[in-house]
């Protein structure tokens, strides 16, 4: 029921509301995307350039778990995967020196934080200034962390949703570019919940990167 009403109701739900006329960008952009886990998100803007409503080139996907599907979804897009574990990086900053030149080396002017369960620190944000975007499953700055989904059901908000943003030191923290909200339903459980919650997701990032490179001089 609820998934009908957010349907509707998509427009006025996701902020700001976009025309896809706005999302025309005259050159393609160069993405690099950083993964843990699943990769749901990397599809979802590996299919928005597919159809060719985000102008914009995949040009690696960088993952740091051996065994995240988000490396077998990279090869079903024929994007080169580079898997750099972060167990073998004493320091946060050994391991983004490392992703910073595999970016250089593929040509990257954006990084785009798909589901990257890390901490950055200023070796990544120093090389991309205002280039590096993150996802967030919670309507921030509610629910920063780890866990935002389920920090939503333990704090029985009626509404949450996710935020697409631009990454600061602080973790799940900076200027928002985009958000959308989704109803907590009472029977919803941390799953169900998710499940909605990354239907939004998948639909405003694309959105979003447009967006965010629109602001670009
Ligand atoms: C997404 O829901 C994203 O918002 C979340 O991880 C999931 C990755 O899904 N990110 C965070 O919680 C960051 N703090 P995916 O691997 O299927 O794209």
């Amino acid at each position: 029921m609820a998934e009908v009403v957010t349907e509707r109701t998509g427009a006025e739900l996701i902020s700001p509301p976009v025309a896809a006329a706005d999302l025309r960008l005259p050159q393609r952009l160069r993405l690099g995307v950083l993964a843990s886990g699943s990769g749901s998100n990397f599809e979802a803007i590996a299919q928005a350039i597919a159809a060719q409503t985000l102008n914009a080139q995949v040009q690696v996907l960088i993952y740091n778990n051996p065994k995240a599907r988000a490396a077998e979804r990279a090869a079903q897009y024929h994007v080169p995967a580079v898997l750099l574990n972060h167990r073998h990086y004493p320091h946060r900053e050994d391991l983004d020196g490392e992703i910073v030149k595999v970016l250089q080396a593929h040509n990257v002017e954006w990084v785009i934080m798909a589901g990257w369960m890390r901490i950055v620190t200023a070796v990544l944000l120093d090389a991309y200034p205002n280039r590096v975007l993150n996802i967030h499953p919670s309507l921030l700055p509610s629910f920063p962390g780890i866990h935002g989904v389920e920090q939503a059901l333990a704090a029985g908000v009626k509404i949450t949703g996710c935020t697409v943003h631009f990454a600061a030191l602080e973790v799940d923290s900076g200027p928002i570019i985009m958000q959308a909200a989704v109803p907590i339903l009472p029977e919803d459980t941390a799953t169900t919940l998710h499940a909605r919650i990354q239907r939004q997701e998948h639909r405003i990032y694309p959105e979003a990167i447009a967006l965010a490179a629109q602001g670009q001089p």
